[in-house]
């Protein structure tokens, strides 16, 4: 296991709903403690709980199976206009192998189902790169932009899904 907890690239990732067990507790704080360690904090695992322990927070696991080591998570918030994209991180062990794209997919096809919009929306730091290139890739649009919106004095960047239609993308 690495140090967020991620283990080698498996043949088959499934994505799972936030149950509350100990084993998604445990990894969402290594989680939380691998993105604090790094250049741009965000979250800390007492601020991911506050917000999970809210009555319109969902979040979906990404994973080899439903009781061994998780890939990456993606927390939203869902109102009745749209779900807004709190928290999105995979380990560092499985980046670039598609957990990201995978959870978001996930997210798209419930919001279009079963949630009570299919908007989706999201803040991301231009800076962020990668997830800047995930978003784009998946058919997000910029809508807004709030000013110092982050600890550190960065803009965030304002993207929308409409929902209408899900990309279908090669792996
Ligand atoms: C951003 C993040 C979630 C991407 O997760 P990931 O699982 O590695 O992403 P995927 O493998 O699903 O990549 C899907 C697409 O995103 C883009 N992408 C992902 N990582 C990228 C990188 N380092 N540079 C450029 N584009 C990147 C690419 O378009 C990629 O498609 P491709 O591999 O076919 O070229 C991950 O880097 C992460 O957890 N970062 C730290 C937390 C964070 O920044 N969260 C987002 C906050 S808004």
């Amino acid at each position: 296991m690495d140090r967020d907890g991620g283990v080698l690239p498996a043949a088959e990732v499934g994505v799972f709903p936030y149950a509350g067990t100990p084993e998604q507790d445990l990894q969402l704080g290594l989680f939380a403690a691998a993105w604090q360690e790094g250049q741009l904090p965000f979250w800390s695992l007492s601020e991911t709980q506050a917000m999970l322990a809210g009555d319109s927070c969902r979040a979906f696991f990404a994973a080899i199976s439903e009781h061994a080591q998780w890939h990456g998570v993606v927390l939203v918030e869902v109102t009745d206009e749209w779900s807004d994209l709190l928290y999105l991180y995979v380990s560092l062990a499985h980046r670039r192998t598609g957990t990201a794209r995978l959870l978001l997919l996930h997210l798209l096809e419930r919001a279009r189902g079963e949630l009570p919009s299919p908007t989706v929306i999201l803040e991301v730091r231009p800076s962020n790169l990668a997830a800047w290139g995930l978003y784009q890739s998946l058919g997000f649009v910029e809508v807004g932009r709030r000013k110092a919106y982050y600890r550190n004095g960065e803009d965030a960047l304002v993207l929308k899904h409409p929902g209408y239609e899900v990309p279908w993308v090669r792996r």
